[in-house]
């Protein structure tokens, strides 16, 4: 069957269409589409001068006559080629503590639901053994009245658990009066960006907002480490644990779980056990993944039957950036080596 082929003004109808569908593409290929469309009925150079027209690149003059303006676009050079757009996408890059010597990484405090006894065990401990730096390893704090989580009102005083966590950073930084402390953001701690968000969009991204400035990091010469950035003392890589994402479970241990999932040596905290998996590749390389115990309540009301129990480390590192990691247990207010 023969196309029906339009003529006069019923060929604006099609410019117009065609170059709504494709705002961006050259005018010789509007121009083409729509020759192809007319079957023939016009030339490409009358084509042409008509998708430049619909286009608003004919002339001041044509311009201000033209009946279809929102379809306009800057002229520009015949040939044109379009760049790769910039990427937005932010360098995801390590934090080096620097350090060589002993640093003491306490995870999982929860505070205002930290453990008292557990606590103050892991920091004599820490304290006795000179260490050089200090790392707060994320879930510092629990900003229960923040979270997505049902609430039980009772506990809901978000103004409380705020000061509560300002007094806990004071006294970290009174313990150790003389050492780089570092501290990571932890899942927990993410709560308060994403309340931010929900609650205060307009200004927060304003570094007054910031957590650090909330819970009074800067007097107080403490260094934030926040999205999800790896930690490294030496060669070890060390993660809060939350920032692989859901996934695998450990079916054995939580150390064993993490060497599933990254197949690389780390320390992480986040699962509240203490645990430690080791496996050899092919060619004798050895991979060692670390899991710590954690210093908080181990029968909270949500998880009251649960693995977990206290513990912290120290890592050792090296002039050459070896490291050499004490993974110790708590129970009661003892260090346990095994
Ligand atoms: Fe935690
Ligand atoms: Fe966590």
């Amino acid at each position: 069957m023969a196309k029906y082929v339009p003529v006069g003004d019923a060929i604006t109808p099609i410019v117009l269409r065609i170059v709504e569908a494709h705002p961006d593409a050259p005018a010789r290929t509007l121009a083409r589409r729509v020759v192809e469309e007319c079957n023939g009925a016009i030339t490409l150079e009358q084509a042409r001068s008509r998708v430049r027209n619909a286009l608003g690149v004919c002339g001041a003059a044509k311009r201000k006559e033209s009946a279809a303006k929102h379809l306009h676009r800057p002229a520009r050079p015949a040939g044109h080629r379009y760049e790769i757009p910039k990427s937005q996408a932010e360098p995801w890059l390590p934090f080096d503590l620097g350090i060589v010597g002993r640093v003491g990484i306490l995870s999982d405090i929860h505070v205002p639901y930290h453990d008292e006894t557990a606590l103050r065990a892991a920091v004599d401990h820490l304290q006795a053994e000179k260490i050089d730096a200090l790392l707060l390893n994320g879930d510092w704090a629990d900003f229960y009245s923040i979270s997505r989580h049902e609430k039980n009102p009772k506990h809901r005083n978000f103004r409380n658990e705020l000061a509560a966590v300002r007094t806990f950073l004071k006294w970290v930084r009174q313990e150790f009066a003389d050492v780089p402390i570092t501290v990571k953001l932890g899942n927990h701690e993410e709560r308060w960006e994403r309340w931010l968000f929900e609650h205060a969009p307009e200004i927060s991204d304003d570094p007054i907002m910031g957590i650090d400035n909330w819970c009074g990091m800067p007097a107080l010469d403490m260094t934030l480490v926040k999205d999800k950035r790896i930690i490294l003392a030496g060669q070890l890589p060390i993660l809060h644990g939350h920032e692989k994402g859901n996934g695998i479970s450990s079916p054995v241990n939580q150390a064993r779980g993490a060497f599933m999932r990254l197949h690389h040596t780390v320390l992480e905290g986040h699962g509240h056990r203490t645990s430690t998996h080791s496996e050899p590749d092919m060619m004798g390389k050895e991979t060692v993944c670390f899991s710590t115990g954690c210093l908080c309540d181990l029968r909270p009301a949500y998880a009251v039957l649960n693995k977990w129990n206290h513990g912290a480390a120290i890592v050792t590192v090296h002039d050459d950036r070896s490291f050499d990691v004490e993974n110790f247990r708590i129970q009661g207010s003892r260090v346990r080596q095994s």
